[in-house]
């Protein structure tokens, strides 16, 4: 092994040496980069048009012979366009080749580098169409995704370059149908036009490309319907975000070997065919989003490689099928906002494989057998059931178990009783969102022992009492950890209903640090210890009946984004410590009783007067002017003098009145006038 390696290393060294040896760029390659450097807007670090040696230039790999093979330039932040101003070979006989005969090289762009295996242009700021004639005949990977291209999609790829095997042209803004041309690429066997603007149908013929097995169209402007009758060697087919309609047609048979197909996002209608029913081959069926229908009828002894299931947001009915515990190695499952109906079924008492259910917005019945039955899927991490119960009582049984539960939320779910014991035995628990109910009683303190949990959502229920002080304990909280911001292992986003109330979640979403208990009805105060929490991002306190004062050691949460203290009855000064917080950009304390100037600098100089509204005593430098504040005082005091003048003799009233008139005609038009601006601020 050892001496393998050795040996391995040698001819690597040797190799290199070999290649360093022969590092003089070919002369005709050497012209096309200068030609393609000069053409930029942004320089290339270290490509200097006089270093005549191309192959030391950073992104650029030569053959032994000094030929260009490879041009790795991702992510170099280039701008620039590649045809008007670099130009390819047609176009620019057409026009005027005096500047580049006056520079005494020929016109010809990188589109024409006769031994370019690898072209990665990825990741930088490209602008401008792509040629239609491209002539590298030795190209293997095109990747020109995430820059602003426009344009067609040029049809020269694979008419000349009949070896490219990938074709990445994502995240542009390319737009037309896809070139027929495309029916010639024998050898492709990764197209992606994902993020784009490509119209038209999806062609038949890419199905049947004899190599091709990951082809990803997601995101443009697709209409029709998806045809095919030949054999297929797909392995990864996504349709998702386009315009395509109809029913899927029965044909996953012809698509022996696809494991992933998504659709989600598209205008589908009516069941799921058979064949896709029976696949035996899938493994992820994303259909998402669209209007699928009927029941849902896997038939799990075929589809023995499912391992992930999203047909939420459908119009699929009947109850949720008792069968798919029998699918052998399914993890993930996501029906929610489909009119499905009925409880938990018993056999997923089974389900030992399940890691990932959602639910939420089914019409489910009884919350309290569902848990009894799944706290005995021993492999379930996320639990999402949003909206899927209605008014029933929050399940108190102390035994429940959900040993490996990272997520747990069943907000919108109109709960009543209180938050349950059983979530004391949670100790995986990362998420937990009980929001929106009718949950009443207090916050228990065993929540704040509970090891892992980063995100609480208790907000919109009628919990009373003090806020336990051990929440401002939460190990995973205490410590500054920028992983625990990443959704990680949840595949799951929340969507949020107009009144902010959760509806449902789904893939992808971040869920950043968070205590929220707003809208409750929690009194006493705001921990000093709350200040423990440095890796808290959200802090949400609003519409409460807290009390006391702002601790100045809330000025240690160096991580908050989001505090939210409004609508409390808060007393005092708001602690100018507060201005150190630099990731602070929500801020409110509006309607409490504060007191006093609102500290200035930092980022308290961006928030505006609703963040400190509806505290009478509350002036600042920046909002609700000091300056108007003691003019309202002003007018109060003659209002004050006012009483005092008529209560007084009237000999007397006479004279000061007199003076109190001038007093008038000079400070009145000015204090008219700051009324009438608060009209517009
Ligand atoms: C440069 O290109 C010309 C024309 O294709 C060819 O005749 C010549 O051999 C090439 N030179 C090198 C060094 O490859
Ligand atoms: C390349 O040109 C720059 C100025 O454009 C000059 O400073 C540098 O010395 C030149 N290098 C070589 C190797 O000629
Ligand atoms: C250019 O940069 C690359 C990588 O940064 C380096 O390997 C190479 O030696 C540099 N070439 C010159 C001529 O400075
Ligand atoms: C270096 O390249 C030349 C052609 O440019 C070739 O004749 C020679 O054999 C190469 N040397 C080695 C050591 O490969
Ligand atoms: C083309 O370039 C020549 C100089 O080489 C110049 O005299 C002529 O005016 C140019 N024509 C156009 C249309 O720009
Ligand atoms: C293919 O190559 C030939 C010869 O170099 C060239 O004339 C033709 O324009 C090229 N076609 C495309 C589509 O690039
Ligand atoms: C595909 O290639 C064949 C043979 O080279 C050619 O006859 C045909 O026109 C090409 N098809 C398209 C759509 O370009
Ligand atoms: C499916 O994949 C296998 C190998 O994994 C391959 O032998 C077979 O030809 C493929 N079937 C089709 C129709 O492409
Ligand atoms: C849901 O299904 C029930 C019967 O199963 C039906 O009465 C109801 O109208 C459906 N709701 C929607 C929104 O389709
Ligand atoms: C449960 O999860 C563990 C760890 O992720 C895994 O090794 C095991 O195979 C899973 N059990 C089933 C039945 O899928
Ligand atoms: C859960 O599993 C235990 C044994 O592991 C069994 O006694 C119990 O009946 C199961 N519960 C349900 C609802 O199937
Ligand atoms: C906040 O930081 C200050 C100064 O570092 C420290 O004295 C205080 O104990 C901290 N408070 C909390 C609750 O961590």
């Amino acid at each position: 092994m050892n001496v393998f390696c050795l040996f391995s290393t040698l001819i690597l060294i040797l190799s290199s040496v070999q290649a360093q040896l022969n590092s003089s760029c070919n002369s005709n390659d050497s012209i096309v980069l200068q030609h393609f450097m000069n053409a930029m807007e942004t320089s290339i670090s270290n490509w200097t048009s006089n270093s005549s040696n191309c192959c030391d230039w950073e992104g650029v790999t030569c053959d032994y012979t000094g030929k260009v093979v490879k041009l790795h330039l991702s992510k170099k932040k280039l701008v620039g366009n590649l045809i008007d101003s670099l130009g390819d070979l047609d176009q620019l006989k057409t026009l005027n080749l005096s500047r580049n005969l006056l520079k005494g090289i020929p016109p010809i762009s990188i589109f024409h580098l006769p031994n370019l295996q690898v072209l990665d242009l990825s990741a930088n700021e490209f602008s401008g169409s792509l040629p239609d004639t491209i002539n590298l005949p030795s190209i293997q990977l095109v990747d020109v995704s995430d820059n602003n291209f426009e344009g067609p999609v040029s049809s020269g790829f694979c008419v000349n370059s009949t070896g490219i095997r990938v074709l990445k042209l994502g995240v542009n803004y390319f737009d037309g149908d896809i070139p027929s041309e495309f029916e010639n690429c024998s050898m492709l066997e990764h197209l992606c036009l994902d993020a784009n603007f490509v119209t038209g149908i999806v062609p038949e013929y890419l199905f049947r490309l004899p190599r091709l097995l990951k082809l990803s169209l997601q995101d443009n402007v697709l209409t029709g319907q998806l045809r095919n009758s030949y054999p297929s060697n797909l392995v990864y087919l996504d349709v998702s975000l386009n315009y395509l309609s109809g029913n899927l047609p029965d044909f996953f048979h012809t698509f022996p070997n696809l494991s992933f197909f998504a659709a989600h996002s598209n205008s589908f209608s009516g069941g799921i065919p058979f064949s896709l029913l029976n696949s035996r081959s899938i493994s992820s069926l994303v259909l998402r989003n669209n209007s699928f229908s009927g029941s849902i009828g896997l038939n799990c002894s075929a589809m023995v490689k499912l391992e992930s299931l999203d047909l939420g947001d459908n119009e699929f009915t009947g109850d949720i099928p008792s069968n798919l515990p029998s699918c052998p190695l399914l993890k993930t499952i996501d029906l929610g906002g489909n009119n499905l109906t009925g409880q938990i079924p018993e056999s997923f008492s089974s389900f030992s494989s399940l890691c990932y259910l959602s639910l939420s917005m089914c019409n489910l019945k009884n919350l309290s057998v569902s848990l009894q039955i799944l706290q005995n899927c021993t492999n379930l991490t996320t639990l999402v059931l949003s909206k899927s119960f209605d008014n029933e009582e929050m399940p108190s049984d102390a035994n429940l178990q959900f040993k490996k539960l990272k997520t747990l939320a069943i907000p919108n779910c109109k709960l009543t009783g209180v938050i349950p014991v059983w979530l004391n035995g949670l100790t995986k628990l990362r998420i937990l969102d009980l929001s929106w109910n009718e949950l009443t009683g207090s916050i228990p303190p065993f929540l704040g022992k509970l090891q892992s949990l980063v995100y609480l959502d208790l907000s919109n229920n009628y919990l009373n009492g003090e806020i336990p002080k051990s929440l401002t304990q939460l190990p995973d909280l205490l410590f500054h950890d920028n992983s625990s911001e990443l959704s990680v292992d949840f595949p799951i986003f929340m969507r949020r209903g107009m009144n902010g109330n959760v509806l449902r979640y789904s893939y992808g979403i971040r869920f950043p640090p968070t205590l929220d208990l707003s809208n409750n009805f929690l009194t006493g105060p705001i921990w000093a210890e709350f200040g423990n929490l440095v890796n808290l991002h959200v802090l949400n306190l609003k519409y409460n009946e807290l009390s006391g004062n702002i601790p100045s050691d809330l000025a240690n949460l160096t991580s908050i984004e989001a505090l939210d203290l409004s609508h409390n009855d808060l007393t005092g000064e708001i602690p100018v410590s507060l201005t150190r917080l630099g990731m602070l950009s929500k801020f409110s304390v509006a309607y409490n009783n504060l007191i006093g100037i609102i500290p200035s600098g930092g980022q308290f100089s961006t928030f505006s007067v609703s963040s400190f509204e509806g505290n009478p005593g509350l002036c600042g430098e920046f909002v609700l002017s000091c300056v108007k504040n003691q003019e309202s005082l002003r007018i109060r005091e003659l209002e004050d003098v006012e009483e005092a003048i008529i209560s007084l003799p009237v000999w007397t009233g006479f004279a000061i009145g007199f003076i109190f008139a001038v007093f008038l005609l000079l400070v009145l038009p000015r204090t008219r006038e700051t009324k009438d601006m608060d009209k517009f601020e």
